[in-house]
């Protein structure tokens, strides 16, 4: 919550555009702090120096260098929440630290007494999907969060081109607004890419050249195409849930004939050898799950036990890069 306070402040914007390392009371006065909460922004900042989002350093006060100063700078996380940088990731914070996403945690305790399927359908009544197809501007906020963490698919695309080439055609399944596809659709311009979600996520989404939204429920139908691509899907699902996914998937792949195949970016949970802030962050995204939805994070068997019950008979684990992993499945 911090953290997100300081997005609100605009605390990294005003840090960067200050152009050098900014002191408590330069900070305090470009920011508009009322007079009694000085010593608060400090407290602030000394948390989030602590947790390392920003660092600080010393300055001279003035021109004879006679007294110094603690000044603030940016560290490559808060670097990572400019708010005009391209791969800015301030919405996914603000989406995932809104009062819809953080109530659920209020009732986790309670949840596991009750009936209700998880902690957001006990804070919300309702399901998170049906949640933001009824609150148009938690969706917004939700699909720019996401698009958010999209957005760095730019450099997974560009480093891992051979996953991607030869392909006629691939569907994005769950594919949010489609900053994944355009990604994809850019980098290869002969490839037929199309978004498929809910009809609230994509309606009003112009289509262009080899980009096209279609709405629908993937528990009903896939599009078929030579590849589907999953990012940040299955996560959110229970195995039951999942093995339906991925048979519908397997239909879609094989319609044409020809054997294409399931491209999964998720998390996969590897305790013996990821290092310990990534496992962290991979055991948080897991009670996300527990909280949010009827999904988990899984480990490598977990993953190979739904591939064989959907009836794949071979995958590969083909790269990790930070808390996600590219996995491929054939039929
Ligand atoms: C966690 S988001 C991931 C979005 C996107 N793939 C990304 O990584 O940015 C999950 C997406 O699944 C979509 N979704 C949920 N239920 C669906 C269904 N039954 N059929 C198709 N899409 C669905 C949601 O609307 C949402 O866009």
């Amino acid at each position: 919550m911090s953290l997100k306070c300081a997005i609100q402040l605009g605390i990294p914007d005003t840090i960067h555009n200050h152009g050098q390392p900014i002191t408590l009371p330069e900070l305090v006065s470009k920011l508009n702090i009322h007079p009694e909460k000085t010593s608060c922004v400090h407290r602030l900042m000394r948390l989030l120096v602590h947790s390392g989002f920003f660092a600080k350093t010393t300055v001279h006060e003035n021109q004879e260098k006679e007294k110094e100063e603690e000044a603030y700078t940016l560290t490559p996380s808060s670097r990572l929440i400019l708010k005009d940088n391209a791969t800015s990731l301030s919405p996914f914070v603000l989406a995932m630290l809104d009062p819809a996403l953080v109530s659920p945690w209020q009732f986790l305790g309670d949840w596991f007494h009750g009936s209700e399927l998880t902690p957001f359908e006990k804070a919300h009544g309702k399901g998170i999907w049906d949640y933001c197809n009824q609150n148009p501007e938690y969706n917004n906020i939700f699909n720019e969060g996401m698009a958010s963490d999209s957005r760095l698919m730019n450099l997974v695309v560009k480093d891992y081109k051979p996953i991607f080439e030869g392909l006629g055609s691939l569907v994005d399944v769950g594919g949010g607004t489609g900053t994944v596809a355009r990604i994809i659709s850019e980098a290869f311009p002969h490839m037929k890419c199309t978004v498929f979600d809910l009809p609230h996520v994509v309606a009003n989404l112009p289509d262009s050249k080899n980009l096209k939204f279609v709405g629908g429920d993937m528990f009903q139908y896939i599009p078929p195409a030579d590849a589907i691509l999953f990012k940040w899907i299955l996560h959110d699902w229970s195995d039951e849930e999942c093995v339906n996914i991925l048979k519908n998937c397997k239909e879609a792949i094989t319609s044409k004939g020809k054997e294409g195949k399931v491209i999964i970016i998720d998390v996969v949970i590897n305790q013996e050898e990821d290092e310990h802030d990534v496992i962290t962050t991979k055991l948080h995204f897991d009670a996300l799950m527990m909280a949010y939805v009827t999904g988990k994070e899984r480990n490598k068997k977990e993953w190979e036990k739904l591939f064989l019950e959907a009836g794949f008979s071979y995958y590969k684990i083909v790269s990790s890069f930070g808390m996600k992993s590219v996995i491929e499945i054939y039929p």
